[in-house]
């Protein structure tokens, strides 16, 4: 038998290369190629991770203002968190991969929506090449939320699949995962980078043909051998990840891609005996485990996508024992945790030099927003000279490089979410308080005290004089 044409892939960001490397040489990720056959069985259509075939299938040209559909109406699942990452409901026609690691409930969450959605009279198909049709009654009982009504189907090859779905005709169809699904005009094993991408691009064919929403599920697995969601995110109109945070019950589910959306929303779960709940309202949800009275922590104003959203920062300096200081954080960016401590160095003559540095941003949430370095640098300090920050203060603003504080978009909308979780006052920049505001004056925010800060310096003599 004739050798297989073979070529390697990125299982990490599907980067495709004609030799083995112990790296990456797109996304740097160590020990990610994977060798697989180029070759297909049968037929010489376009190979699999190039484009997508185009989606009218050879129909004729038509002004967009005749095309049926335009003005699409989103279907609510009722399910609110998810719809509102969605950018408001399920758009029709759509393909969405939701990602995320084994065991964080994916699972759960799509079988709760497909519930959801059968009970409001669309149509569901759920496919599993995971699990079997008596594992996912067993938690479509747990869920008790009519889940019952569900059409089920456990298959993994995609023209089976498709075939059902044809004959079914779901407004929505959920492939439990993608990594299982596979077709054998394909060399290579189900969940390798060409097989998920070539079953992806056909689903979503079959989305846009059908005008039903497809959902894929998506594992994120650590340098694993099968191909991850970052492969598939070019071929999905939208992305959305799943994640936890060590043992906490709570999820959060985060757009990080979304053509009928915006991107960077949010929105917060809780795992219960009985399925997934929606947090309606999270601020309290990563507050509710403060720790008070203890030096290092301070209180972040920050927008996450559209909605306000108060988190704590959680500061950690001691001394060095040996060797470089360590820096580490979680949920912020390390360059950026860099570029605070050395303008805290430099122009509050804080010093980190001999100390470790560990940051932490509570529940698992990711502070991308420059909004929260006032709060980082009250953290810092406050865990450096060893003094609480006041329980009842919230912190907005952005650090310059000379120390000096910059104003920030949305603070009224910031105000008025501390001012709703009872806090008392509000560090922010001079320039940053709104307008005309004056305690008291009504409205939300008006509760709170306000202290206007001009520089770090500043900050330090209020809050450690
Ligand atoms: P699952 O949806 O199977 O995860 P995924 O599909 O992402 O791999 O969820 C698995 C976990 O959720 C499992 O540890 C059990 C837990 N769980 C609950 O706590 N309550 C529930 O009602 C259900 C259905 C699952
Ligand atoms: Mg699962």
């Amino acid at each position: 038998m004739a050798k297989l044409k073979t070529t390697f892939f990125c299982t990490e960001c599907g980067n495709e290369t004609p030799r083995w490397a112990g790296r990456c040489p797109a996304c740097r990720a160590w020990n990610t190629l994977v060798e697989e056959p180029t070759a297909r069985k049968r037929g010489g259509a376009a190979r699999a991770g190039g484009a997508v075939r185009p989606i009218g299938d050879g129909a004729a040209p038509a002004r967009l203002a005749e095309v049926e559909g335009g003005d699409t109406a989103r279907w609510r699942t009722g399910v609110d968190e998810f719809d509102f990452v969605l950018g408001g409901g399920v758009v029709p026609g759509s393909l969405v991969l939701v990602g995320g690691e084994p065991g964080i409930g994916k699972s759960t969450l799509l079988l709760q929506v497909a519930a959801r959605l059968e009970a409001a009279g669309h149509p569901t198909l759920y496919v599993s090449g995971e699990e079997s049709a008596a594992q996912v009654r067993l938690r479509a009982d747990r869920l008790g939320a009519g889940a019952g009504d569900v059409l089920f189907l456990g298959e993994t090859e995609l023209d089976a699949i498709l075939a059902r779905s044809d004959e079914s005709r779901p407004h929505a169809l959920f492939v439990d995962s993608i990594q299982t699904v596979f077709t054998p005009e394909l060399e290579g094993a189900p969940g390798n980078v060409s097989q998920v991408r070539e079953c992806a691009a056909r689903l979503q064919r079959h989305a846009k043909a059908r005008g039903a929403a497809v959902f894929l599920v998506g594992h994120v697995t650590k340098g694993g051998a099968v191909a991850g969601p970052k492969t598939l995110e070019h071929i999905v109109d939208t992305v959305l990840y799943f994640e936890g945070s060590g043992n906490l019950d709570h999820r959060v589910l985060r757009a990080n891609k979304n053509r009928f959306g915006g991107v960077d929303e949010i929105g917060v779960f809780r795992m219960t005996a009985t399925g997934l709940a929606p947090v309606a309202n999270p601020s309290e949800l990563f507050l509710r485990e403060r720790t008070q009275g203890v030096s290092g922590a301070a209180v972040v104003a920050t927008i996450e996508g559209t909605r306000p959203l108060l988190v704590e920062v959680q500061a950690l300096c001691t001394k060095a024992s040996y060797g470089a200081p360590q820096r580490v954080s979680t949920g912020f960016d390390r360059q950026r945790l860099a570029l605070l401590l050395a303008v805290l160095e430099k122009r509050a003559g804080l010093g980190f030099g001999q100390l470790d540095v560990f940051l932490n941003v509570v529940g698992g949430v990711r502070l991308v927003e420059t909004a929260g370095d006032l709060g980082l640098a009250a953290a810092l300090a406050s865990s450096v000279f060893d003094r609480e920050v006041p329980g009842d203060a919230a912190f907005i603003g952005e650090v310059g490089l000379g120390g000096e504080l910059r104003a920030v978009g949305q603070v009224e909308r910031r105000l008025a979410e501390a001012a709703r979780m009872g806090f008392g006052r509000a560090y922010l920049p001079r320039r940053a308080v709104p307008s005309g505001w004056e305690k008291g004056g009504g409205g939300e925010a008006s509760r709170l005290e306000l202290v206007p800060i001009d520089t770090v310096g500043e900050l330090m003599e209020r809050l450690f004089r």
